[in-house]
């Protein structure tokens, strides 16, 4: 029986339709390797559920699983590896895995639980970590871990959940040689019971990994994946996100575009799921369901800090700054050294006025040097004559090319300088377009946004 099938897969993409997406067979306990810059990593997307095709269909053991919702497709063997859950670089390798693990379980984002109380979560991190022989690593903080060895602890995530099919996603990116070696052997030594999809964007690691594995007896059989890409080379993609906060579902199938030097304006009242969106792109709230995409690159459920290193900059709700810090301090921990120092970089941040610390936010996020700028609602409690400096910013950065998000209640301040928009409603998109056709549909404007 056929380890995984997948004929015909379609699906229509804001418009592009995309035909003969992926047509796949792999036999029980081979090695497949899938190579392609663009169109490799849907495949992944599918047969794990975080996209839902218009046509076609996955079989599992000659089971369709093709409905079966993502949270379900783990129980029927299907794991994918995860990155793990790198936002406390100072807790140990132990806790991080811990949390990661209970990211995958069903008691994932209650932010009531306590770990210390979950003996079985900790035993079964401890365990991950002795089967790439990390133990001995468990109480050292993650920051002073390789990136090497995370990837081979995420390897181990995904076989402790005993999948008879286990997804790949570009194992080696971002590795050095010497690494590679290590997460090859690891890979190499996957049982041979377990059936491996392994997704490979960058062509050289690809063929360097298939000629490995050759050399080491074991059939590893490439496949060119077909078909456009889905996710097209627009700066910023959501797809069908559905993110939920416990148990608490937020978001409902949200798709956006943002093309390359654009600037999108996301409307929507108070608690309409705005700065959710922008959590989830960011990599703080992983979705449920479906896709983020940044030029082309899928990134859904990459940790913060690789969505960042993909040229994505938030600047949060409420000009998070840290107020005991001084312009200066506040500069360098956003990563950068700090560039074009003004004469207030001494000043402590919490004695600046309201727009200069919006300034500063901004000034923050543009250290990182992103190509896709997220803003939440920089407007916020700011005197008019402050926001009229703030969107004078925003425009220029416009005009310098970078792609924009920007989040706002008010529509007045974003009709001038979006080219579309995209209005939220509790957590759905009830209205799109251009800015200058929204802006004239004044009665669902009423309805969607009240005072308007
Ligand atoms: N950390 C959280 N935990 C639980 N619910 C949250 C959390 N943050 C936001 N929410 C809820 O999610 C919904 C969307 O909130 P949010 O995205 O902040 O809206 P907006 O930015 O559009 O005002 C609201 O119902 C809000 O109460
Ligand atoms: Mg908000």
């Amino acid at each position: 029986m056929t380890a995984l099938a997948v004929q015909k897969l379609q699906k229509s993409f804001g418009g592009l339709r995309v035909t003969d997406a992926v047509d796949l067979t792999v036999e029980p306990g081979e090695r497949r390797l899938i190579i392609g810059p663009n169109g490799a990593g849907k495949t992944t997307l599918f047969i794990t559920g975080e996209l839902s095709p218009d046509a076609g269909s996955i079989t599992l053991f000659g089971r369709d699983i093709t409905r079966v919702p993502s949270h379900r497709r783990p129980h029927l063997g299907i794991a994918r590896t995860y990155q793990i859950i790198t936002l406390f670089p100072r807790d140990t390798l132990l806790r991080n895995v811990t949390l990661s693990l209970l990211g995958l379980s069903k008691l994932r984002w209650n932010p009531l639980i306590r770990l210390d109380g979950q003996p079985a979560l900790i035993a079964q991190a401890r365990n991950v970590l002795a089967r790439v022989a990390l133990d001995h690593l468990a109480e050292r903080p993650l920051a002073q871990t390789s990136y090497g060895e995370r990837r081979r602890v995420e390897i181990a995530m995904a076989l402790a959940q005993n999948p008879r099919v286990l997804l790949l996603d570009e194992p080696f990116a971002g590795l050095s040689l010497e690494e590679r070696r290590d997460v090859l052997a690891l890979v190499s030594g996957i049982p041979r019971d377990v059936t491996t999809v392994m997704i490979e964007h960058d062509m050289d690691v690809a063929l360097d990994f298939a000629e490995r594995m050759r050399a080491r007896g074991v059939r590893s059989s490439p496949t060119r994946a077909r078909g456009r890409s889905i996710l097209s080379s627009d700066a910023l993609v959501l797809s069908e996100v559905d993110a939920f906060y416990g148990d608490s579902h937020v978001l409902h199938r949200v798709s956006l575009r943002l093309p390359e030097g654009r600037l999108l304006g996301l409307l929507g009242r108070n608690g309409a799921g705005k700065s959710t969106s922008l959590n989830v792109v960011v990599g703080l709230l992983p979705p449920r369901h479906g896709v983020v995409s940044v030029y082309g690159r899928i990134v859904t459920g990459r940790a913060p800090e690789a969505i960042a290193a993909h040229g994505v900059a938030l600047v949060p709700q409420g000009r998070r700054v840290f107020r005991s810090l001084t312009v200066r301090e506040n500069l360098a921990v956003a990563g950068r050294r700090p560039r074009g120092e003004s004469e207030r970089r001494h000043q402590i941040a919490a004695s600046l006025s309201g727009g200069e610390q919006q300034m500063l936010a901004i000034a923050r996020a543009l250290m990182a040097n992103p190509r896709v700028l997220l803003m939440d609602e920089p407007s916020e409690g700011l005197a008019p004559q402050i926001v009229a400096e703030v969107m004078a910013t925003i425009r220029r950065l416009k005009a310098e090319g970078l792609s924009i998000v920007l989040v706002e209640q008010n529509p007045k301040l974003v009709f001038d300088v979006a080219d579309d928009i995209v209005i939220l409603n509790s957590g759905r998109v009830v209205l799109e377009g251009a800015a200058a056709e929204v802006r004239l549909r004044v009665a669902e404007l009423h309805q969607h946004l009240g005072i308007y």
